[in-house]
């Protein structure tokens, strides 16, 4: 779908902002120009997949559609089992209703706000095994999604076997700046865990564009297709969550998948309680065709290639301006070390955040802040958190927005670089939700 977007001025954004609390989810979509806020449902479906949306099958139980996108997923990920979701936080949902209790440690990638956040509602602890290396923006490596296995190894060495549900592997690493695990990595996760008897969980919502880089950068893979590797990547694990809305391009949609009979049994409870009855789980018909295309599009070389080389021509002309971002480029975001950009700011006053809302005011961007406002409290001393990386993520929308549009959000940015010391405060928390406050916190200007 092609959409017209609306410029503003300066003076309107300005205004807007401070009436929407200096959080950017609180704006309206036509208060702004370039809409980098997610890279989630955000994408323009295909000719194909509209076409798919006619051929709905809206059977309450044992729709035509439904098979199709288990065919798909068998043909794609390869299991035999899978529950529809409508979104990934709802897959979570479900089978960590069956797999995650009171007590329990969950290892893993920086797991995502909403992974964690189940995981923490739970009373369990999410623990960030990822390599030290994603945390330096300035620090080259083909693999900063990676696990680092010492860290992993001592966390199953050092709790009961019982404990540990599973070990989430998120593809790619999308809080530590859209970066891929490599297969290597993938599998000597596999094999740590085998050793300790636990069980390994993929969250894969960017899971082809995940193979795409080890396609581009891992020794022996240059030569398969991205299918012949997702295949490879999903022989490794044992279940699987899945945001629809992102790597098979849908505006909603997601799924969970598992090899064992015992646990889909078991999540088909969850499921029927929360999203809905087994062959729908929360989506209609239609949403399940478009799904199923949509997993066959994504896992597609051109369109894989086109899409993270359009990311990749932001990040380097960003880079060209001397703006700090983290690199290697991810797959679906140019990731802004906000610490670097605003390092005369005290990290007290949200410096990714001040950020985010200074590139709205300069030119209608919304991006968003992957930082002390995401990581939220530390749910036993209600301390802040605040994480390692202090970063504005700029996240393009799959097959919207063109090279043009990349040249006016590398300028505008630019400006922003060029003012930076003449932002002299921050913002501060006026009002915060228990969990997961970014989405509706209310901020003030220090
Ligand atoms: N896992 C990862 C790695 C994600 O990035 C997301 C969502 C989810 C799970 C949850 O999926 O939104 O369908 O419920 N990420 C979006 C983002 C919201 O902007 O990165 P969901």
């Amino acid at each position: 779908m092609v959409e017209p977007i609306r410029r503003s001025t300066r003076e309107e954004r300005e205004q807007w902002i401070k009436e929407a609390n200096y959080n950017l989810f609180k704006l309206k979509s036509d208060q702004v120009f370039i809409d980098l806020l997610t890279d989630s449902g955000t994408g323009a479906m295909s000719d194909r997949q509209w076409s798919e949306m006619m051929l709905g099958d809206e059977s309450y139980a044992g729709a035509s559609s439904y098979f199709k996108m288990k065919n798909t997923i068998k043909e794609i990920l390869g299991f035999d089992h899978f529950l529809p979701t409508h979104q990934g936080r709802a897959a979570e949902n479900v089978l960590f209703s069956v797999l995650v209790k009171a007590g329990d440690v969950v290892p893993g990638n920086s797991h995502f706000d909403t992974t964690k956040g189940h995981i923490e509602y739970r009373k369990a602890t999410a623990i960030d095994c990822t390599i030290d290396e994603a945390f330096d923006t300035t620090v080259e490596h083909p693999f900063k999604g990676n696990i680092d296995l010492n860290k992993l190894e001592k966390i199953l060495k050092d709790t009961p076997q019982e404990k540990i549900p599973f070990v989430v592997v998120t593809l790619t690493n999308n809080s530590s700046g859209g970066q891929p695990v490599s297969m290597e990595n993938i599998k000597a996760v596999r094999k740590l865990a085998d050793k300790y008897g636990a069980k390994l969980m993929f969250d894969s919502a960017r899971f082809a564009e995940n193979a795409y880089f080890i396609k581009k950068r891992e020794p022996g893979y240059a030569d398969k297709t991205i299918r012949e590797i997702v295949l490879e990547m999903f022989s490794h694990a044992d279940s699987m969550t899945m945001s629809s809305k992102k790597d098979a391009i849908v505006n909603i949609g997601g799924f969970t998948a598992m090899r064992s009979k015992e646990l889909y049994d078991k999540a088909s409870v969850f499921n029927i309680m929360y999203e809905g009855y087994l062959t729908y789980g929360g989506l209609s018909g239609r949403d399940m065709n478009a799904l199923a295309q949509g997993l066959r599009e994504g896992t597609e070389y051109d369109y894989l290639d086109t899409r993270i080389s359009q990311v990749a021509y932001l990040g380097q002309k960003l880079a060209e301006y001397g703006v700090p971002v983290q690199h290697p480029f991810g797959g679906h975001a140019i990731f802004v070390d906000a610490k670097r950009f605003l390092s005369h700011l005290p990290k007290e006053q949200f410096q990714a955040q001040t950020l985010a809302v200074e590139l709205y005011i300069e030119a209608g961007i919304r991006g968003v802040e992957i930082g002390a406002l995401l990581a939220d409290r530390d749910p036993v001393t209600r301390e802040n958190r605040y994480p390692d990386l202090e970063l504005l993520r700029l996240a393009i929308p799959r097959r919207v927005y063109t090279n043009n549009h990349m040249d006016y959000i590398a300028a505008a940015l630019a400006n922003v670089y060029e003012r930076r010391h003449s932002i002299v405060k921050g913002l501060k928390i006026v009002n915060e939700a228990p969990i997961m406050r970014h989405f509706t916190v209310d901020l003030a200007k220090v």
